[in-house]
């Protein structure tokens, strides 16, 4: 992988922006990869301006996972945090946003629902990512089969402790999950990964120089020909 170190999250987000919109530029249906979390933040605020006069009405996007049980309308549900983060403020076409469906009532078939869509959709051109602290990528925990499809999984202990900051409290953090499969994660074109902060730094460096193992499922990436990291320095900073 290429790993760029950059000075600030709001740099390492234009960036990526950047990259994006040229992409866009070039093929007008664009196939973006969205990541939730803090992570991406920086690239969705950065890509207001880098979007600024481009022609979005044909672009789509899949985003990486979604809660299961939870109410879509939830202010915390992926459905919702893609629709105030990327949709709205980008001015994308809403009808081709997608979110994997973590509803009870549609679970059983909403992963294979999900990739076919993605392949329909012609794949996607650019994966944003982003790292837990305990080494997932999308919600691909450790132990996850390289091959794995779109499907559910359950948040270690870990994830949902991290994750408990975006809830009133700790015991409202789903235990359910339904995440892309790292098998469907790289087919991706370009997988583009970020990480800042010191958290993230053992995670970082076991998925970029560490041994290719189920263990860390982010080491995936160093099966895939075209990868991007993006990191501050403290992200960095257990890299060799
Ligand atoms: C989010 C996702 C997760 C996060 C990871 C890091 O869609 O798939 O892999 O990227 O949990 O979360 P943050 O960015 O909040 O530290």
């Amino acid at each position: 992988a290429e790993v760029i170190i950059m000075p600030t999250r709001a740099e390492a987000g234009a960036l990526v922006a950047d990259e994006i919109a040229r992409g866009i530029r070039a093929n007008p249906e664009f196939v973006l990869g969205l990541a939730t979390g803090s992570t991406p933040l920086p690239v969705y605020e950065a890509l207001r301006a880098s979007l600024d006069g481009v022609d979005v009405s044909q672009v789509r996007g899949f985003a990486l996972d979604e809660y299961v049980g939870l109410d879509p309308a939830h202010p915390e549900s992926y459905r919702s945090v893609i629709t105030r983060e990327v949709v709205e403020p980008l001015g994308l076409d809403p009808a081709r946003v997608r979110v994997p469906d973590g509803s009870l009532a549609r679970i059983a078939h909403a992963g294979e629902l999900y990739d076919a869509a993605i392949l329909d959709a012609g794949g996607v051109d650019l994966q944003i990512l982003g790292i837990g602290t305990d080494g997932h990528i999308g919600f691909n925990e450790p132990g996850s089969s390289f091959a794995s499809r779109t499907r559910v999984k359950t948040l270690t202990a870990q994830t949902r402790d991290d994750n408990a900051r975006f809830f009133a409290s700790p015991a409202e953090v789903p235990m359910h999950c339904i995440t892309q499969g790292l098998g469907t994660i790289l087919e991706a074109r370009h997988l583009v990964l970020l990480a800042f902060g010191a958290g993230k730094a053992a995670a970082l460096a076991a998925a970029v120089e560490g041994p290719v193992t189920a263990s860390v499922p982010g080491s995936a990436i160093q099966l895939h020909p075209h990868v991007t990291v993006i990191v501050d320095e403290e992200a960095a900073s257990e890299l060799d």
